[in-house]
């Protein structure tokens, strides 16, 4: 078996990309690297700051001003990363539905994406890793040795998150998270930059009626 070195998994929210990392990171000994965190940490600077999401100029700023770092987990927390920006933990916080409603338009600006593909792929060359987001097949590394493209009804999506945020003790509304989820799709899918698509050369999963071992043994095979 040769691994292959840089493994991009893209997908819409909620399509197990993020699970399915986790595992592969594990079994191969990879890091595991999930680019939505650092849009989502920039929305959260500007939410932060009082910055009108509309403002490109002030974000795209803020984007190359902030320092954005993500860590192996606090011991015990239950989590699988700590991130920080400028320095203060902000794991938690990145997962508010503010962040969730705000992360599409920020994402789409096009001095934003810059920043934040720069770092990834300065964080991506050093190989042996997993990296999850919406653009890494197309866009962060083309060159890629092996590319996932995991999709699955919003249904099955809207359900899965509604159990999640079920499990962490919320209570969430499923019509709300199937709507939110539904406009993220939309903007990243027709953004003009880096928009939500499978590469070419990728491997397409329809997770819908799939377990995580299910999506997990067919990675596996496909490895082998
Ligand atoms: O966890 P979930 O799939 O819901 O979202 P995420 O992966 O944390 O990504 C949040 C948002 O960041 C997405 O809806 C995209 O707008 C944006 N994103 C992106 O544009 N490019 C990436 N490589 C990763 C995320």
């Amino acid at each position: 078996m040769t691994e292959p070195n840089i493994i991009a998994i893209d997908g819409p929210a909620a399509s197990g990309k993020s699970t399915l990392a986790i595992h592969l990171a594990n079994w191969l000994d990879y890091l595991y690297f999930d680019t939505g965190i650092m849009y989502r940490t920039v929305t959260l600077a500007a939410l932060r700051a009082g910055i009108d999401i509309e403002n490109e100029a002030e974000i795209t700023g803020l984007a190359n001003r902030i320092t954005i770092d993500v860590k192996s987990p606090t011991p015990g927390s239950g989590r699988t990363y700590d991130v920080t920006l400028d320095g203060l933990d902000v794991t938690d916080e990145i997962r508010t539905a503010a962040v969730d409603a705000n992360v599409s338009p920020v994402s789409a600006y096009g001095g934003v994406r810059k920043a934040m593909t720069e770092k990834q792929r300065a964080i991506g060359s050093r190989g042996k890793v997993v990296m999850v987001g919406r653009d890494i097949g197309t866009v962060v590394f083309p060159e890629a040795d092996l590319k996932l493209y995991l999709v699955a009804s919003v249904e099955e999506r809207a359900r899965r998150r509604h159990q999640e945020l079920l499990a962490s003790g919320e209570s969430p509304d499923y019509q709300k998270i199937a709507e939110s989820m539904r406009k993220r799709d939309d903007i990243d899918s027709h953004r003009s930059i880096a928009p939500l698509k499978p590469a070419d050369d990728a491997h397409i999963i329809n997770t819908d009626h799939l377990s995580i071992e299910q999506v997990f043994e067919q990675v596996k095979a496909l490895i082998r």
